[in-house]
């Protein structure tokens, strides 16, 4: 597939898809990818697999082994690669800052989502009564559940969980309202469900804590690889995603402002940096991960070429990449549903989701679809991804779900291949 298909919007509508189509086209980017040239069985391979981390290309990799091999040093000495060390930390947090619109000072680091949100969880707690509340969702990951129970066990907070609904595949909108209330000190939502593909509505939900007088804490991991994320407009406290679900390498990224992480009675070790966002980074950081974090920002940027705000140009390239994702959505979605035996979970495409596809096939556990299209150069995850609840309420308990999800390198070829497969084994 090359290119995305513009197509005809009145007034600015349509200058925005002309915009858009000046991102580079998928050829283009694949070509930026040396994992696409793996073979499988005689198959060139196809990653359906970036919901569980996608693939990295060349650019991110060589600034880490330009870090790594050139500017390799801890921080804040007098010596030239310690003060290059400190230049790149302080350009990655800026990059940052641009991927999420907010300031420098707001953006820490850390090894990833899962260990931020409980470092976050255990600061916040500190400052909380018994009985005070946190509301949770049964859509989301459990990296956004398990540690808020946590931490409710430690200090005897008590944990709401607001409903799926399991027609719509959305977080009950009334129930979450209804549980927020005058005790609830936290909101922690997903923004997209990584089983699901649901993208959730993040600023109702925020705004509901906020008008409750509580913080909100919203998970990007599956969200920030398909939706330019805007702390502004989302109105959140804290927001959290992984860079190694965005062509990056394995590291953690934190949004709060920085005055709310200055007031964070944060488990610290003397002499830890005492001022924020550093003072929520524990030890000596993943220099070259969050070097090669940035390096994927920056490479997302590139795709709408050099004119424009880094900003701006992360805006174009990410409504390219939203279109030609709706488009393979619907390629599989179309597929699949036409295959006999095959359940589709999650909302229907032209609602507000990611490209991100879950499915079973009748007598066939989701162990078995995921090996059958290894055999085709396939790879899908299976399983329930941890949002076991979501598996849970969906019936489908751990043998869960096959997810196939796209991402920035693929092509409706590979869809039709999967698809195909697909279908292959479920005539049997
Ligand atoms: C939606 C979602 N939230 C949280 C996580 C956990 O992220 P991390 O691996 O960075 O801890 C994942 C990982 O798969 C995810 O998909």
């Amino acid at each position: 597939m090359s290119g995305v298909q513009v197509r005809r919007a009145p007034g600015s509508a349509h200058d925005a898809d002309a915009a858009v189509a000046t991102v580079r086209t998928v050829d283009q980017i694949r070509a930026d990818f040396p994992a696409l040239h793996r073979r499988e069985q005689g198959h060139p391979v196809a990653y359906f697999d970036g919901p569980g981390g996608t693939q990295v290309p060349r650019a991110v990799a060589e600034a880490m082994t330009n870090y790594l091999l050139h500017h390799n040093a801890n921080t804040h000495w007098v010596y030239p690669t310690s003060v290059e060390t400190d230049a790149l930390l302080d350009a990655a947090r800026v990059v940052f800052a641009d991927f999420f619109n907010a300031t420098p000072a707001d953006v820490s680091f850390g090894n990833n989502m899962t260990t931020i949100t409980f470092h976050v969880a255990r600061a916040l707690a500190r400052g909380w009564q018994a009985g005070d509340e946190i509301v949770v969702t049964e859509l989301d990951h459990h990296a956004n559940v398990a540690p808020w129970h946590a931490v409710a066990k430690e200090r005897g907070l008590v944990v709401r969980t607001a409903r799926l609904d399991t027609r719509t595949f959305r977080t009950d909108p009334d129930d979450l309202a209804h549980l927020i209330g005058p005790r609830t000190r936290l909101v922690a939502i997903g923004a997209a469900s990584n089983a699901l593909g649901t993208v959730s509505d993040i600023a109702a939900a925020c705004a509901l804590a906020r008008a409750a007088g509580a913080l909100s804490f919203v998970d990007a991991v599956h969200y920030a690889p398909h939706t330019l994320v805007d702390v502004q407009a989302i109105g959140c406290d804290f927001l959290a995603c992984s860079s190694y679900k965005f062509y990056g390498p394995h590291a953690g990224i934190l949004y709060a402002r920085a005055a709310l992480v200055q007031s964070l009675d944060v488990p610290r070790l003397e002499p830890a940096p005492e001022l924020a966002p550093e003072r929520l980074e524990t030890g000596t950081q993943n220099h070259e991960g969050i070097i090669g974090a940035a390096a994927a920002v920056t490479w997302l940027a590139s795709l709408a070429g050099e004119q424009g705000t880094r900003r701006e140009r992360l805006a174009l390239a990410f409504a390219a990449l939203h279109q030609r994702g709706d488009a393979l959505l619907v390629r599989a979605w179309e597929g699949l549903s036409a295959i006999g035996g095959v359940t589709l979970y999650g909302p229907m495409p032209g609602t507000p989701r990611t490209p991100t596809v879950s499915f079973t096939l009748a007598g066939r556990s989701t162990d078995d679809v995921a090996r059958h299209l290894v055999r085709h150069g396939l790879y899908v995850s299976n399983g329930d991804f941890y949002a076991q609840t979501v598996a849970e309420r969906l019936g489908r308990g751990a043998d869960g779900f096959v997810r196939v999800g796209a991402a920035a390198y693929t092509s409706a070829d590979e869809v039709d291949r999967m698809v195909a497969a697909v279908a292959e084994l479920g005539r049997g």
